[in-house]
């Protein structure tokens, strides 16, 4: 895709990679984006670059708007590859002297990814650095998500590049909110459940910083997928909502199965939640990704979980789905488990400890069913799914 100049001056370099579907285990049906800015003022400026593999299709892209050679210095926002892969390559293109501003994390990061000593320079929370009519803020963002995060905002024209935050994993030829429309939101809303839930104590307080310094941010340019010209105020109002966790009236029932009576249980559970009125989805944990779980998560106030017992143990898949579940430290959950059994059926027990590690309120010691499930066997479950249903609504 070739540049787009999304503000006067300020050109989108970045590149698309159109067929990814598996980003560091989390599934990317629409592919992804590395974005990367290029602003021309007196002096020439890139923000971030693109993975190693790209790098040639951002040099030539920043090689449309101006001869690469002349860029006068490189900001690197976030040292995690997918934005900092091409680095050697572009400094070796454009002259390794070049500076290198990052955040004092950053740099330290930054020289654990490359041998090469690049002229870092690290920059303080709050710092300046002006380009000639443009004035630069760099604003230190710990942890969202890695230690070395930073976001850089351009104050003149109220433009903030905010690496990883905000950014979705699309690729598209449509790269602003308005021409995506609303139809973006479910990309934000995965990105931020398997990206930033667990940081999101540090960004209400990152919203309430940015309210308290004032910033007039008219334009949000992230990392990935669309940029923010038309309503920037919607991701951010959408980051905060997030991050309060108040869940909704929703339970999601993850399950997996090994000869169906699991599932019969998960269809039966999930029929005594819908009659209670909360929207109830059964996922089958081996046909879904774990990060569309984890997005199913983000706003539900009931986690329940279902796995046969095999070999003393619950099944694989639902291991892998608590485990990943359980690094976001959801809150203010509930939750309970079940599932079909043969002798020993230690599956429930396992779920139900394994909730309460993660701080969900268990409201229920759990169903088991020996074998396959019969008629009372499954208005049992129904009647379960019911209490769930009661125990959401409060
Ligand atoms: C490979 C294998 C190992 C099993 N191990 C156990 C076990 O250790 N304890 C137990 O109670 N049941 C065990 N079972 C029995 C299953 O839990 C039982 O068949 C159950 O109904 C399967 O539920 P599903 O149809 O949801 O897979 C095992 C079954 C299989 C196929
Ligand atoms: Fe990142
Ligand atoms: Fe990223």
């Amino acid at each position: 895709m070739k540049p787009v100049e999304i503000a006067k001056g300020v050109y989108h370099v970045g590149v698309q990679d159109w067929n990814i579907r598996d980003f560091h285990g989390y599934s990317t049906e629409r592919g992804s984006s590395y974005n990367a800015y290029l602003i021309v003022d007196d002096k020439i400026v890139l923000i971030d670059t693109v993975k190693k593999d790209f790098a040639d299709q951002l040099l030539a892209n920043i090689s449309s708007v101006v001869d690469p050679k002349k860029i006068d210095f490189v900001i690197s926002n976030h040292t995690e590859m997918d934005h900092s892969g091409g680095l050697a390559r572009v400094m070796h293109y454009i002259g390794e002297d070049k500076p290198v501003f990052c955040s004092k994390m950053g740099h330290k990061n930054l020289s654990s990814h490359f041998t090469q000593k690049f002229n870092y320079r690290p920059v303080e929370n709050g710092e300046e650095i002006s380009t000639g009519k443009r004035q630069f803020v760099f604003l230190e963002t710990r942890m969202l998500h890695w230690p070395d995060s930073m976001f850089t905002f351009d104050k003149s024209e109220g433009i903030l590049f905010s690496s990883d935050a905000f950014g979705q994993h699309y690729a598209g030829y449509e790269i602003f909110d308005d021409v995506v429309g609303h139809a973006i939101m479910p990309h934000a809303k995965k990105y931020f459940a398997n990206i930033l839930l667990l940081y999101a104590p540090r960004i209400l307080k990152l919203a309430d910083q940015i309210t308290e310094m004032g910033l007039d941010i008219r334009m949000i340019c992230p990392d990935h997928g669309i940029i923010w010209r038309k309503e920037p105020s919607k991701i951010i109002d959408a980051y905060v909502t997030w991050s309060r966790q108040i869940p909704e009236k929703k339970a999601v029932v993850a399950y997996d199965t090994m000869w169906k009576s699991t599932r019969t249980m998960a269809e039966a559970v999930s029929d005594g939640i819908a009659e209670t009125g909360v929207a109830v989805k059964p996922i089958h944990i081996r046909s879904s990704d774990r990060s569309e779980i984890m997005t199913e998560l983000l706003d539900a106030k009931a986690v329940i979980i279902g796995s046969p017992t095999i070999n003393n143990n619950i099944f694989p898949t639902v291991a892998d789905l608590l485990t990943y579940v359980k690094g976001f430290k959801p809150k203010n959950r509930i939750g309970t488990a079940f599932g079909s059994y043969g002798w020993s059926g230690e599956a429930v027990k396992i779920i139900r400890q394994e909730l309460e590690a993660m701080g969900v309120e268990i409201i229920d010691q759990g169903l088991r069913i020996q074998y396959v499930p019969d008629v009372d066997a499954v208005a049992q479950c129904v009647d379960f799914g019911r209490k769930i249903g009661e125990a959401v609504n409060g």
